[in-house]
């Protein structure tokens, strides 16, 4: 079994994932670069490589339950298990998202993609992180996904537009990762949620106001976690977020 600690981002060919994997990197570890498509998977290995990380492609559509399978097969075959798992990839499913006018259909994609996809690579996943000595998952999730900010006073300056299909995908996110939390205790398996603020991504058209570097601080805190540290929770930079 490999001594070096492995990681894998998934959607990490671009925005935060991508910084993600380029923090972890900097740690000296091997990091696993996951993404749908081959030539924006190869583009992003080579640009960490050339950056000094140990990154290595993982193709990876979470939404794909034999895409799943095979990126753990691919891990296994490299590296023979996996310390920490970052669940990046994520749509929002398009704007606008009124109740009201949406399609059932981006509703079920967002959460196909959103929270489907975090479980079916997350158990595909599992294996490889228990022979880890201290693994990790970090669940990228949003703020707008908390109901006590998107039920506040002011919605939408703290918790983004009316979204019925992106921000409920993230409090069920939020949800799943607590489940997670509580069969996972009592394990040294660590599984938290992060938001990384309000970032200039695609997903956003390039309207956030942190840089990509910046939203992925809060994973890279997550995935360095100490062995006490904490278990089912939400944080952002600032600290706890309210579910
Ligand atoms: N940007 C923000 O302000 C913000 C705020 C709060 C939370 N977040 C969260 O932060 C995370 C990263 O977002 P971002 O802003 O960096 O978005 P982004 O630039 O749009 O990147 C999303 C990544 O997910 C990948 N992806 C989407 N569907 C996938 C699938 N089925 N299989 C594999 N990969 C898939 C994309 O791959 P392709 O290139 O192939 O599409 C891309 O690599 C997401 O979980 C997002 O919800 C972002």
């Amino acid at each position: 079994m490999s001594e070096r600690t492995i990681a894998l981002v998934t959607g990490a060919n671009k925005g935060i994932g991508y910084e993600i994997a380029a923090g972890l990197g900097a740690l000296g570890w091997s990091v696993g670069v996951g993404a749908r498509d081959d030539q924006r998977r190869k583009d992003a290995v080579e640009r960490l490589r050339a950056a000094g990380v140990d990154a290595f492609g993982v193709p990876l559509d979470v939404t794909d339950d034999a895409s799943a399978a095979a990126a753990a097969r691919l891990i296994e075959d490299q590296a023979g298990h996996l310390d920490v798992l970052v669940n990046n990839a994520a749509i929002t499913g398009g704007m606008p998202q009124e109740p009201t006018r949406v399609d059932p259909a981006t509703i079920r994609t967002v959460v196909e993609t959103n929270v489907i996809g975090v479980i079916r690579v997350t158990n595909a996943m599992l294996p490889l992180l228990r022979r880890s000595a201290s693994p990790r998952i970090v669940n990228m999730s949003s703020s707008v996904g908390s109901l006590t900010r998107q039920s506040g006073p002011a919605p939408e300056q703290t918790a983004g537009p009316v979204a019925v299909a992106y921000a409920p995908s993230k409090t069920f996110l939020n949800a799943v990762t607590l489940q997670y939390a509580r069969e996972l205790s009592g394990t040294n398996i660590l599984i938290n949620a992060g938001c990384p603020g309000y970032v200039a991504t695609d997903l956003n058209g390039f309207r956030g106001v942190r840089t990509p570097e910046q939203g992925a601080a809060i994973a890279i805190r997550l995935a360095t976690l100490p062995d006490d540290g904490p278990t089912g929770q939400f944080f952002e930079d600032a600290g706890v977020v309210p579910w």
